[in-house]
């Protein structure tokens, strides 16, 4: 396939550097049955086992495996009893991301600085040590029950945290399929609380606005939504930020709300540099794709000029493609990886491109509004 090199990130000077980040540390969900749901990440999505911690290292309240791919890092995490944290995030929110960890080069500067401008505490820094080097986490609560851990990791050398050991399964090892790092996590919160939220990332993270779409934008015949995207000084991570906008009907957004139950983690956008190779290992591994209207590759060109790959190949496998000034881009969505109607996840194959897709709004959220009609929660 095409090789490229990778995008380099837009600088944003406007950020702050009070809270510098070094890059996504991992993601962790809190899932029913993480055991199963590891067997689900790593057939479907290519993950590969790394650490445990459970019942066999010594810990009696929960387990969690950690999986990765490139530079992809996700922990899921089950209670072994009732009346647990985990258990009750569960109980309100199904399974869904509990925290998004951010890889610091001082976590206890992180914290202090987030703390002196107004973050609310989850957890103070605290050391944890093993033979192979010590780590230091620290937590804030944003939009939520979600959290963003601090971890300092430059004193460990060991695969994943202290506590948790090496996992391996000799006997099964599904490939990967190419998913390089996390591109951006988008939040849904409440009516008339983006601007709440994007003003905590400025202020509190040190992030900058980089983009906004009105419910102009991103817009059907019936339902609506706002977002705006904030960013590191890096360019490197990037949450967009949504909330609903009143519409005929219910919009996907209030659909989340309603099911999470609470503002969360919408979707996850993870890269691949060959997105044709990512999405049919997915297909063949029964991931399942939101689907567009075939009438949608017919103005493709028009609309964004040319490009390398086939519009028979993409329009096969149902990616969608975007042009701006940078360059192009190319995504798909998969449906929620969940029973409740609440987290899915995005692949994104950038070529140049720095936007999300705008171009593919209308068409996407026609084709989540075909689903919500299915579920009869439109
Ligand atoms: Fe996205």
């Amino acid at each position: 396939m095409l090789h490229r090199p990778a995008v380099i990130p837009k600088i944003y000077p406007k950020a702050q550097d009070f809270l510098p980040l070094l890059g996504t540390d991992y993601v962790e969900f809190f899932v029913g049955n993480c055991l199963q749901a590891a067997h689900f990440y790593q057939s479907a999505f290519g993950f590969q086992p790394l650490a445990y911690a459970g019942l066999k290292t010594g810990l009696n309240d929960r387990e969690s495996y950690v999986l990765s791919q490139g530079k992809i890092r996700i922990v899921l995490s089950s209670p072994l009893h009732s009346n647990t944290e985990i258990g009750r995030h569960i109980d309100s929110h199904g399974d869904g991301v509990h925290s998004i960890a951010l890889t610091v080069e001082d976590a206890k500067k992180a914290y202090k600085e987030a703390m002196q401008r107004g973050a609310k505490s989850y957890m103070e820094p605290q050391e944890s040590k093993d033979h192979q080097g010590s780590i230091i986490t620290a937590g804030i609560h944003t939009y939520g029950e979600t959290l963003h851990l601090f971890i300092e990791r430059k004193n460990y050398s060991g695969c994943f945290k202290p506590g948790f050991i090496p996992w391996t399964n000799e006997h099964y090892k599904p490939q990967e399929i190419g998913l390089k790092y996390i591109d951006h996590m988008v939040g849904n919160v409440g009516l008339g609380d983006m601007n709440k939220w994007v003003k905590f990332y400025e202020e509190v993270m040190g992030f900058t606005n980089i983009l906004t779409f009105d419910d102009q934008d991103i817009s059907t015949q019936y339902t609506a939504l706002m977002s705006k995207v904030v960013s590191d000084g890096t360019g490197r991570i990037k949450f967009p930020i949504n909330e609903p906008a009143p519409g005929l009907k219910r919009s996907q957004v209030s659909e989340y709300l309603d099911f999470y139950e609470s503002p969360g983690v919408q979707h996850i956008a993870v890269a691949t540099d060959d997105i044709i190779g990512t999405v049919i290992a997915l297909r063949q591994r029964g991931v399942e794709f939101l689907t567009v209207p075939a009438n949608y590759y017919e103005s493709l060109v028009q609309r964004v000029g040319s490009i390398e790959e086939p519009i028979e190949t993409l329009k096969e496998l149902g990616i969608l493609v975007d042009r701006d000034e940078e360059g192009y881009l190319l995504q798909i969505f998969t449906k929620p990886v969940e029973p409740r109607p609440t987290l899915f996840f995005e692949i994104i194959q950038r070529k140049g491109a720095l936007s999300f897709g705008k171009g593919n709004f209308k068409a996407l959220f026609e084709a989540i509004e075909r689903e919500q009609e299915l579920r009869g929660t439109l």
